[in-house]
């Protein structure tokens, strides 16, 4: 058997291993609690990512060479910088010489803004402030990815179903055959109620609630569950969506 082929044996074996789910669930549950999250820096920039999205998000990248990367998102701006040096490195090996991130927020704090615009990678990234379902923020993202070749979109902004089913119907057609459209913070559908006492999204309303709605009526779209499988710890759990048509 050849290497490729025993990883993806060992990953898909992931998928019925109840002792591996159970543990991970586990340290999801206790990992959240503890603000896990917030504790990773990209190149100086705060990113609110697990470090296991961060890779399966390189992969990604690395695989579909995008010339536009959509987050909505920005907080700190980690995920931009962090979008922006992975578009740099394709780049340097013969990839897209040109491509560029594209970031929504509907409230960017000045003292980001100045940071992100003042970091080495900034040359690739533009923002907009404005709520990403907003109807003139989604034709100005529209025009920004009209004749792009490869574009990758991440959801990763408000998390209550109904905003995150707005911003699919908005963005997910963007995102290209064989690329992604990726949507963050699927696990608060596996916490408990009692962890987001301050938060308009909990279980039973949340990105995973919104992802299964959409995927009802969008068959152009696949959970990509080797990504699951492959990492167990993992925001992002049903969130992979590879548009396969
Ligand atoms: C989880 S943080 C983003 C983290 C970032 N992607 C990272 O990995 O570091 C969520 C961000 O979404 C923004 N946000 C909330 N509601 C929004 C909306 N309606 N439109 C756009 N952004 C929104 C918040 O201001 C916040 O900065």
């Amino acid at each position: 058997m050849t290497f490729e082929a025993e990883v993806a044996q060992r990953i898909a074996n992931n998928g019925t291993d109840q002792a591996l789910s159970r543990d991970a669930q586990s340290l999801m549950t206790s990992s959240f609690r503890a603000g896990y999250s917030y504790n990773f820096s990209w190149m100086g920039r705060p990113i609110i990512q697990y470090p296991q999205d961060m890779i399966a998000m390189q992969e990604i990248i690395w695989r579909v060479q995008p010339d536009l990367i959509l987050e909505t998102g920005i907080a700190h701006g980690g995920s931009l910088i962090f979008s922006a040096a992975m578009l740099e490195l394709n780049a340097a090996c013969g990839g897209p010489a040109d491509a560029q991130v594209l970031g929504l927020d509907i409230d960017i704090r000045a003292h980001n803004r100045k940071a992100i615009e003042a970091h080495p990678m900034s040359r690739r990234i533009t923002m907009i402030e404005g709520s990403s379902i907003a109807a003139e923020v989604i034709a100005q993202v529209q025009q920004k990815a009209a004749g792009k070749k490869s574009v990758l979109v991440c959801l990763d902004s408000n998390h209550t179903h109904a905003h995150v089913l707005a911003e699919l119907q908005a963005y997910a057609p963007l995102a290209t055959v064989g690329s992604y459209c990726v949507v963050f913070d699927t696990i608060v559908e596996h916490l408990p109620m009692d962890m987001f006492p301050d938060r308009p999204w909990g279980p039973g309303d949340n990105p995973k609630t919104a992802v299964h709605e959409y995927l009802k009526t969008h068959p152009e779209f696949e959970i990509d569950r080797a990504i699951d499988n492959k990492l167990m710890i993992s925001v992002a759990p049903d969130g992979y969506l590879k548009r396969v048509k």
